[in-house]
């Protein structure tokens, strides 16, 4: 059963504040750091140029989108920027300091405090399937039967050949392509602290074309 933290409620329009960082992110950010090092593992939000780059690999702007690890709401703003409204982004995240941030920030979005691997019974409720899953998670530091599972969780939720969108800060997945999986490394981006990856998994539909293949890093 979804437990949000916030729902729709008749608030003004944030046309004006979409693409503008909070002036206390940094601290926000750090506080969370602080709670929960190793589930943050990283020393800065995600950079405009990453956050965008990961919303840009959305479909369309039709459906639900899941975001994994939001923490100040770096990505969760530009998955606005990029279309989808708020009210229409479902997020899961952990970390205490980081849901009140968010809370805060996004008072629309339908947020669900919980571990991520968690989320079959997190999000469970709804039969509706997710135009993309966007995840902030640092999978590299679970071990492989865990990464797994979440991929394999969140691609179970998604509508046929959407994307699990993947931050890393590595050049190798964080799980290798398999006769079931396809991973794709979809964007390098120099302008982020550290510089890091955008990799695209993605459920092998039958009939998939070989082309799609040769994309995979394995
Ligand atoms: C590297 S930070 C990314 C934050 C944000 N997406 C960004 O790009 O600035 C990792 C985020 O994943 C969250 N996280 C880590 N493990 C989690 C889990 N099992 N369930 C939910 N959130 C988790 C952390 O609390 C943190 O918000």
């Amino acid at each position: 059963m979804m437990r949000l933290l916030s729902e729709a409620t008749a608030l003004p329009p944030r046309a004006d504040r979409i693409g503008a960082r909070p002036p206390n992110e940094k601290a926000a950010f750090l506080r969370g750091l602080i709670a929960r090092p190793l589930d943050v593992s990283a020393l800065m939000p995600s950079s405009k140029h990453m956050a965008r780059a990961m919303a840009e690999l959305i479909p369309g702007n039709d459906g639900p989108v899941l975001e994994l690890g939001p923490g100040t709401g770096a990505v969760t703003d530009a998955i606005i920027e990029h279309g989808v409204p708020e009210g229409r982004i479902v997020a899961i995240e952990c970390n205490r300091p980081f849901i009140a941030a968010l809370t805060k920030r996004f008072p629309r979005l339908k947020l669900i405090e919980g571990d991520a691997s968690q989320m079959a019974s997190l999000v469970g409720g709804s039969r509706e399937r997710f135009s993309a899953v966007v995840s902030g998670l640092p999978l590299i530091n679970l071990p492989m039967h865990k990464r797994r599972a979440i991929i394999d969780a969140a691609l179970a939720r998604l509508k046929p050949g959407a994307p699990f969108i993947q931050i890393s800060y590595r050049g190798r997945p964080a799980v290798p392509a398999s006769p079931t999986l396809s991973v794709t490394r979809a964007r390098r981006i120099w302008r982020n602290l550290p510089p890091g990856y955008v990799w695209v998994y993605r459920r092998r539909e039958p009939g998939m074309m070989p082309a799609d293949r040769s994309e995979d890093i394995p």
